[in-house]
């Protein structure tokens, strides 16, 4: 089992790790029973205090473990990691409660935190809900308040992402549907 490389990220830097739209892993956890899901609407939402939001259907079950918990994880999976994404975004805990075994996803968790995280991601977030009935309710969007904060120093440092020279396991992924995804393409910079 590999150790996680994992160095902490400034909060209001925190928006940094979903700016380039990847497919992450949303993970819950209520006393004993933890999930993760697959979601592409995941979305920074403000800088200082760094906020998300994430769409999670009423089908799912990780979404009833947010609901009880009041916390999730986002993390930024990565293209070694794909086909467990795949998985993890087809399968539900409630059709098949041996999930996690059955996709391989390892978990762990960092001092102070009863919210579980997946091993060998890019980067870790880890979220309290801002409760807002309404919104969850009529659309499916939950925000959270952003608490901590980790990313892989091979490709997240000095607040930045950096994916130019890292071998293809290590880029992120972007869904488009039917179990096909994009990686992360090629840096560019605007000349003015
Ligand atoms: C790549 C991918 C992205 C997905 N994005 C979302 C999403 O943003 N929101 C959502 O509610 N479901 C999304 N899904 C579907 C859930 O991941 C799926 O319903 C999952 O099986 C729920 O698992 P659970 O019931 O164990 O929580 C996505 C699926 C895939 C494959």
């Amino acid at each position: 089992m590999s150790e996680n490389k994992m160095l902490p990220v400034d909060l209001p830097k925190a928006y940094r790790l979903l700016n380039h739209g990847p497919t992450v892993l949303v993970s819950a956890q209520h006393e004993q029973d933890t999930d993760v899901m697959a979601a592409a609407w995941a979305c920074a939402l403000e800088l200082t205090p760094a906020k998300v939001t994430i769409v999670l259907d009423k089908s799912t079950k990780t979404r009833q473990l947010v609901e009880q918990s009041g916390y999730f994880a986002l993390q930024v999976p990565c293209y070694a990691q794909i086909d467990m994404v795949h998985q993890l975004g087809t399968i539900s805990k409630f059709d098949n409660p041996n999930k996690l075994e059955d996709c391989h996803t390892q978990i762990f968790y960092q001092a102070g935190f009863d919210v579980p995280l997946v091993k060998d991601s890019l980067a870790w977030l880890i979220c309290k809900v801002i409760p807002e009935p309404y919104i969850q309710q009529t659309h499916d969007l939950f925000i959270g308040s952003v608490i901590a904060a980790w990313a892989d120093p091979r490709v997240f440092k000095d607040g930045h992402w950096h994916f130019q020279n890292v071998e293809k396991e290590l880029k992120s992924l972007h869904y488009i549907a039917g179990g096909t995804f994009y990686l992360i393409g090629d840096e560019v910079k605007a000349s003015i």
